[in-house]
């Protein structure tokens, strides 16, 4: 009942979108299928600006390949149906943003630098894929951008007083609009029929420990995802929470040395890969 009001007053407030038509015809595809292959190449070869800015990141310095993967089928090969299919629905999420001014711009690269910094923490402790966690970085703050397109003055409002009132955003959202971004997240990922990792690490990237009654098999990726978070917001990447001053590494079972060490690396791999991945 509870979650039916929440939901009636999210529709009347913020305009949840359909998922971009290529990550929605993408989404339908079944991994061990030979159709299914031919087909995902051919629906992203179709369009080629988006082919060209996939074959970018499928490029960049954090896939570090020596050879250059040249078209989409040689990047289904290299990286794999599995991960070119979740950047497929990472990169429509850019094209999600009705403008991409100064503000929006901040929130892609908080996600892109979630995205890095998640890989490397999964690096580290081995308890996630590196891709998976890419993915779920870049996915993480999906909320946002839906709550930034339908309200933006007021999301901006909430963004201030989160400055001057040295608060939490997650609690500001609550207060200013009834629910907050991971409650949007979560509705949108079941909209979407989004794979339940996504929706999972979406829903649950703030909440630690990880809910009792949810299946724990995705307990680790949203913990991963959630340590991120808190290193970018700490750092000043892309968004600035200053008032998110705890990174608790300890429940990644890494010490402190480990973390200011992964806090460098992160820095320098972030510096060097930024511009190539916003332009
Ligand atoms: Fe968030
Ligand atoms: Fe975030």
């Amino acid at each position: 009942m509870q979650e039916e009001i929440i939901e009636r007053i999210i529709f009347k407030t913020v305009d949840i979108p359909s998922l971009p038509p290529i990550a929605m015809k993408v989404m339908s595809l079944i991994q061990d299928d030979y159709a299914s292959l031919k087909s995902l190449e051919e629906i992203i070869s179709r369009d080629q600006g988006f082919a060209t800015r996939l074959l970018r990141i499928a490029n960049s310095p954090y896939y570090g390949r020596d050879r250059k993967i040249e078209n989409i089928p040689q990047a289904l090969l290299i990286i794999g149906f599995e991960t070119l299919k979740s950047l497929v629905i990472a990169t429509s999420l850019r094209d999600l943003h009705r403008r991409f001014g100064i503000f929006e711009q901040r929130l892609w690269e908080h996600s892109l630098g979630v995205a890095l910094c998640s890989s490397l923490l999964a690096m580290v402790t081995h308890i996630a894929t590196t891709d998976d966690a890419l993915v779920c970085g870049l996915i993480h703050d999906v909320g946002k951008t839906v709550i930034n397109n339908t309200i933006p003055e007021l999301y901006m409002q909430i963004y201030d007083r989160m400055t001057k009132e040295k608060r939490m955003l997650l609690e500001i959202e609550d207060e200013a609009l009834g629910f907050n971004h991971t409650v949007i997240g979560s509705l949108i990922s079941k909209k979407w029929k989004l794979p339940e990792k996504l929706e999972k690490v979406i829903t649950y990237h703030h909440t630690y420990p990880y809910p009792d009654h949810e299946d724990q098999a995705y307990a680790d990726i949203c913990n991963v995802v959630r340590v991120a978070d808190q290193i970018c917001l700490n750092l000043g990447i892309g968004l600035k929470d200053p008032f998110t001053t705890n990174i608790d590494h300890e429940s990644l079972g890494i010490t402190e040395e480990e973390l200011n060490e992964l806090i460098g690396l992160f820095k320098i791999k972030f510096d060097k890969q930024k511009d190539f991945l916003l332009s």
